[in-house]
């Protein structure tokens, strides 16, 4: 498959492959990026070496999560066709880049990226002074630059990441230059807006609280996760008045009720005219309503076919990583190749 010739702005982003992607992930970066589509030059990727830099002492999942991811990106509505969707580890030009980048960058500079010592201190239970652990960021910085793209979009926690990526683009392109001409653009972040989005507990929802709804999840599944949900803490008995906006099924109603429902859900738990189970009832309406298109489309793929799908997306990027890296070898006037 030849890649398509693009005069749109690049854009780079990638995941890590968790496991099965819940809805904080799918508003929180998948609905942005099947957007983007339209707009922009797509390469979208499972990020499976960052996986390790954290899990690397069982890596017994790596394969089933990235199978997870992929059959997860197509659900969303990324699209092959239009987008190039690969895994990073089947492009070593990702690697390489890594390797280089390590010559030129000051340790202080890794070591004082804030998520370095944030993340060492509260993911316990791993040993994380490795040094694949301090070299993330500039893994992800490699990640994005050998594809020169104008753009990637991610959320405000890898706003640092991207900002480092901008400090060794400048970096390298003082040290090399190609006829004169820099190599390496610095791309901009595309801020990801990312809407409050509580988990059953009230708390943000995120994988490692188990307080999440997975794009998978049956109906059945949603509306018990919905039960248990928390509500109200001024709510006690049916009989009182509650807010919605301090209650995180009142936040759920936020994104994904229509306005008349909304205006339904304020009245009735202002006035205590409708009760939290009734009105939980319509929070899984919403959400199942958003889900179903998404398994829809999940179910049309096996899990062989969703990675023939990342891997022949991964040809695809590789190639034009391989571009890049002529560009890079030629300025840093190494051999090419
Ligand atoms: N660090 C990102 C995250 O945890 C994942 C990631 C790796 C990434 N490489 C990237 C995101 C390159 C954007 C661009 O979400
Ligand atoms: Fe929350 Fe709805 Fe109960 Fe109000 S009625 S407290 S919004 S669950």
């Amino acid at each position: 498959m030849p890649t398509i010739p693009s005069s749109r702005p690049r854009v780079l982003s990638g995941m890590r492959p968790t496991g099965k992607l819940h809805l904080g992930n799918y508003m929180g970066a998948l609905a942005n990026w099947v957007k983007l589509q339209q707009d922009y030059e797509c390469y979208f990727f499972i990020a499976d070496w960052h996986a390790l830099t954290t899990d690397y002492a069982d890596t017994s999942k790596v394969m089933d999560n990235i199978e997870e991811v992929a059959l997860d990106f197509l659900g969303a509505g990324l699209d092959p066709e239009n987008s190039v969707l690969f895994l990073q580890s089947k492009v070593l030009e990702h690697s390489k880049l890594h390797l280089l980048f390590s010559m030129i960058t000051p340790v202080s500079w890794l070591e004082r990226v804030p998520t370095y010592k944030e993340q060492q201190e509260n993911i316990t239970g791993k040993d994380l002074s490795t040094y694949g652990f301090l070299g993330y960021p500039l893994l992800q910085s490699a990640d994005i630059l050998i594809y020169q793209p104008q753009f990637v979009p991610v959320g405000q926690d890898q706003v640092v990441h991207v900002e480092l990526t901008r400090e060794i683009a400048r970096r390298f392109n003082q040290f090399y230059k190609l006829d004169g001409r820099e190599v390496l653009p610095e791309p901009q972040v595309l801020l990801t807006p990312s809407p409050k989005l509580p988990g059953t507990d009230g708390r943000k929802m995120s994988k490692s609280y188990g307080n999440t709804i997975q794009l998978t999840d049956t109906e059945a599944e949603v509306r018990q996760k919905l039960k248990t949900m928390v509500t109200d803490p001024a709510r006690i008995r049916r009989s009182d008045p509650g807010d919605p906006d301090k209650c995180p099924v009142g936040d759920l109603h936020k994104l994904f009720s229509t306005p008349e429902k909304l205006v339904e859900v304020y009245t009735g738990c202002r006035s205590a005219g409708i009760g939290c189970i009734q009105c939980k009832g319509w929070a899984a309406d919403s959400l199942v309503q958003i889900l179903a298109p998404i398994q829809e489309r999940r179910s049309r793929y096996t899990a062989a076919q969703a990675v023939e799908i990342i891997e022949a997306g991964s040809v695809r990027a590789q190639r034009r990583a391989a571009q890049t890296m002529r560009e890079i070898d030629a300025a840093m006037q190494m051999p090419i190749g």
